[in-house]
C-alpha cells in the first residue's frame, strides 16, 4: 500500500470538516474522491500533504506514519500537490515556472532529463518554453501547474480540482494528460473533484464524500452506474 489514511478527523475551530474518513491507494493506482463544494475534499488533500494535519486518525505513506510530518519532509519522500486554484507565476517563463518546483530538495536531480521528459508529456509547454506564464491559456496553466509538481519525480501526486474554471474541452485535455501519466508512466494519483464524470472516467476506484464522511466507495465504473451518484453528481 502506498498511501493509507485511517479514520481521520479534521476541524477548524467549531467547524467539523472531516469526520472519520478512511481510504487507501495502491502504488500505480488513480483514485478519485468526489464531492460537492464544502464536502471536505481540500481538507483531505491538505492533511495528506501536511498543510493541515488531522487532529485524530493516522496517515501512512509506504508504511511509515507521516501523520505529523512537516510538508517539506513529505515533499522529500515523494508526495506533491497541485493545489486548488493553483496559479503559475505570471512574469516567469514556462521553464522558470518549472524550476520553482525544484526548490528545497536536497537530492541532486537530473533536472535536464526531467524537463525533457515533461516536455514530452506536455508538448504544449515545450512550444511555450520561453513564453511568460501570463500569456498561457487556462488549460496550459493547469498543465504547467501539474508539470511543476512533477519535476521532482514524486511517487504520489495529489490533485485538487484541476478542472475548476476550465471549459469542457480543456477539462478533457488535462484529464487526458493525467490518465496518460497514470497508465503510461505508472504515476500514483489521488484526484479530488466536483467533476465526478471526468474524474471517475479515468479512475480505477472512487470515494464519494458528503459533509465530511465517505458515503460510498468502489470501482469507478460501478460508481458511475450508481443511481445516487447519477442523480447527485452526474446530473441525470
Ligand atoms: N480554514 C478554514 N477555516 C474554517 N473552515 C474551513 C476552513 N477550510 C475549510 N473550512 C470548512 O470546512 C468544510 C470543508 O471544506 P473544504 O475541505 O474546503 O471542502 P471542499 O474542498 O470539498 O470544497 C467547509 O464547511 C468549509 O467551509
Ligand atoms: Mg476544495
Amino acid at each position: 500500500m502506498l498511501l493509507e489514511v485511517k479514520d481521520i478527523h479534521i476541524s477548524y475551530g467549531d467547524i467539523q470538516a472531516i469526520c472519520g474518513v478512511s481510504f487507501c491507494l495502491e502504488r500505480g493506482e488513480l483514485v478519485s474522491i468526489i464531492g460537492a463544494n464544502g464536502a471536505g475534499k481540500t481538507s483531505i488533500l491538505n492533511s495528506v500533504m501536511g498543510i493541515f494535519p488531522p487532529q485524530k486518525g493516522a496517515i501512512y505513506f509506504k508504511g511509515q506514519d507521516i501523520t505529523t510530518m512537516p510538508v517539506h519532509q513529505r515533499a522529500r519522500i515523494g508526495i506533491r500537490i497541485v493545489p486548488e486554484r493553483s496559479r503559475v507565476f505570471p512574469r516567469l517563463t514556462v521553464y522558470e515556472n518549472l524550476m520553482t518546483g525544484v526548490y528545497g530538495l536536497k537530492n541532486k536531480l537530473p533536472i535536464d532529463e526531467r524537463v525533457s521528459w515533461l516536455y514530452e508529456v506536455f508538448p504544449i509547454l515545450k512550444e511555450r518554453h520561453n513564453q511568460i506564464g501570463s500569456t498561457l491559456s487556462g488549460g496550459e496553466q493547469q498543465q504547467l501547474s501539474i508539470a511543476r509538481a512533477l519535476i521532482s519525480d514524486p511517487e504520489l501526486l495529489l490533485v485538487d480540482e484541476v478542472s475548476m474554471g476550465l471549459m469542457p474541452k480543456l477539462v478533457e485535455q488535462v484529464f487526458g494528460v493525467l490518465e496518460q501519466l497514470n497508465r503510461g508512466h505508472g504515476l500514483t494519483i489521488l484526484l479530488v473533484e466536483q467533476n465526478a464524470f471526468a474524474s471517475l472516467n479515468i479512475s480505477a476506484r472512487g470515494y464519494v464524500l458528503e459533509t465530511g464522511t465517505c458515503v460510498l466507495h468502489g470501482d469507478a465504473k460501478e460508481l458511475m452506474d450508481n443511481p445516487r451518484v447519477k442523480e447527485v453528481y452526474l446530473g441525470h
